[in-house]
């Protein structure tokens, strides 16, 4: 028996890095995955290769798009167990020159896309009593990183939601869970272009390049744990796994 068996998981931003790598194990240990992403070339590659996986195209952004996958999910499946919240972007700018339209990209897609994915995953999983919601955080959202500011800012509101989604749940008792992870330096496509683009001497390096970086399995066994039954009793938590940067 696998540590998910028999639970249906959609993982958005599942294209590339700790997405991809989150629905491989999640696939792995039992679970139908349901990938999504905006880069359908490589989502459809990528779910290629994860036994019994699918991919849908989907910007995290399209509100209507959101109750199309998940009720297509429910006519497919009957059932969402598992939400996984991954899809990001990153645009380095600091204070000083970040623009409006910087800012309300990087909170649009991570903000409010973590904020539609909750509110849609929601009825779905009370269909069948229950289920686990994890959005992706970061150390960004909990300490400030200078080059990053519109990357933060959308990183704490995704830290606030949770923590809202959670207490929502727990009221109700009504079987849902809505955690986060706050992932320090993980090895993946997003944080090697920004090291490329990064100047050495730029104060944010030495924290994007961590102090050994983590690899995208360590984050995906985060989730693997949060997805399962073992965390039946974790709600509104924010799992760090930053190797001590913030400890
Ligand atoms: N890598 C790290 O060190 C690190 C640390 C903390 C948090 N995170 C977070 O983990 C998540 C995954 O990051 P990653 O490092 O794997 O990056 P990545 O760039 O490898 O993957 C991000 C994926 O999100 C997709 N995406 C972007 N905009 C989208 C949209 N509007 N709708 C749907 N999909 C979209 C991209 O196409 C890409 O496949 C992000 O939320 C990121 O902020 C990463």
């Amino acid at each position: 028996m696998g540590r998910v068996e028999g639970k249906v998981a959609l993982v958005t931003g599942a294209a590339s890095g700790l997405g991809a790598a989150d629905a491989a194990l999640l696939a792995r240990e039992g679970a139908k995955v349901i990938l999504t992403d905006v880069d359908a070339a490589l989502g459809h590659s990528v779910a290629a290769g994860i036994p019994g996986a699918v991919f849908v195209e989907h910007d995290v952004r399209d509100e209507r798009a959101w109750k199309t996958i998940v009720d297509q999910i429910m006519a497919d499946h009957g059932r969402l167990d598992v939400l996984v919240n991954n899809a990001g972007v990153v645009k380095f700018a600091s204070i000083e020159d970040c623009s409006l339209d910087d800012f309300r990209f990087v909170n649009s897609v991570m903000s409010e896309g973590t904020f539609l994915g909750c509110r849609t995953a929601l009825p779905a999983m009370l269909a069948n009593g229950g289920g686990s919601i994890i959005n992706m955080g970061s150390i960004a959202g909990v300490k400030g990183v200078s080059a990053v500011l519109g990357y933060c800012a959308a990183k704490g509101a995704i830290h606030a939601l949770t923590r809202s989604v959670a207490a929502y749940c727990r009221e109700r008792s009504n079987g849902v869970r809505c955690n986060a992870i706050v992932a320090g330096s993980i090895r993946t496509p997003m944080i090697q272009k920004a090291l490329r683009e990064m100047s050495p001497d730029n104060p944010s390096f030495d924290e994007l390049e961590g102090h050994g970086q983590g690899e995208p399995s360590d984050v995906a066994n985060m989730v693997l744990y949060l997805a399962s039954d073992e965390a039946r009793h974790v709600n509104g938590a924010s799992l760090t796994i930053d190797n001590g940067e913030t400890a």
